[in-house]
């Protein structure tokens, strides 16, 4: 499949953002356009089929706008051959922080999905079948993170999935960079970030499936000198009612 039809819908996913917002739409299409999990989520399908997606840490809503502009050219009959149809949740909602971020994915989204200013370590998560948080959990500290994980495997039902995105903590020269970057970044976008709170791959696998998930992880730093992993957990046969473990 020609990297021009994912480069297209990088460009249309941008031009969901209101044209007097260039700094939004140069945004989305730099950081859509460039790292890898955006293309594998779609190529290989991990959303498909989800009727409530939650987004954590959703930023300006890059996910949700890709999604639609997806949609919009599955139903428009071009889409590859050899990719699953894009996700046609019924529910989208994504929660952030920085409420000028949830404004702007607001009005690039308008009606097709539901965004809330919020900090995660409080927010009601309230149900969802996939929850995906990409790059977000390391800037609280390991118990808040673990509470959050803890309302996650509540929020979600049987054979709910967690698509956690994070950067592998290790001595590596790519670790950080991938630490330096994302200080930089933040400070840009009017975060004050004090520490980073990373883990080893193996340790956020560890906290997850002591939760009942079963984790699997992808390296997911291709063509960039980041030190990222997307863990793809999934609950594991019938859990426990939702909620059970969100206290
Ligand atoms: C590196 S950005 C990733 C944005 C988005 N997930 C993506 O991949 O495009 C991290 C995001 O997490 C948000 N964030 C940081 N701490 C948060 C918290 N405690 N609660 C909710 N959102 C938070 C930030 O505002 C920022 O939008």
């Amino acid at each position: 499949m020609s990297s021009g039809f994912f480069r297209s819908l990088v460009r249309e996913a941008a031009r969901r953002y209101p044209p007097k917002d260039r700094y939004a739409r140069h945004f989305a299409s730099g950081k859509l356009g460039r790292d890898p999990v955006f293309r594998h989520l779609l190529e290989h399908g991990l959303l498909a089929g989800e009727p409530c997606i939650l987004d954590i840490g959703c930023g300006q809503g890059n996910l949700a706008a890709l999604l639609a502009a997806a949609r919009a050219r599955h139903a428009s009959g071009d889409w590859p051959a050899d990719w699953p149809a894009p996700p046609a949740p019924r529910e989208f909602r994504g929660i952030d922080l920085l409420a000028r971020d949830v404004a702007r994915a607001q009005s690039a989204l308008g009606a097709q999905a539901r965004f809330t200013c919020g900090d995660m370590r409080e927010a009601d998560f309230g149900e969802a079948d996939a929850i995906v948080i990409l790059d977000v959990l390391h800037y609280v500290d390991r118990d808040a993170q673990d509470d959050v994980l803890r309302r996650v495997r509540g929020a979600l039902g049987a054979g709910g999935l967690l698509l956690l995105r994070i950067g592998a903590k290790s001595g590596s020269l790519r670790f950080r960079y991938t630490e330096w970057v994302d200080r930089i970044v933040m400070r840009l976008r009017g975060h004050r970030l004090t520490r980073l709170h990373g883990r080893a791959t193996d340790e956020w696998a560890r906290a997850l499936e002591a939760l009942g998930f079963r984790v699997e992880a992808r390296p997911m730093s291709a063509g960039t000198g980041f030190a990222n992993v997307l863990l793809v957990a999934r609950l594991a046969g019938p859990c426990a009612s939702r909620g059970e473990l969100a206290a």
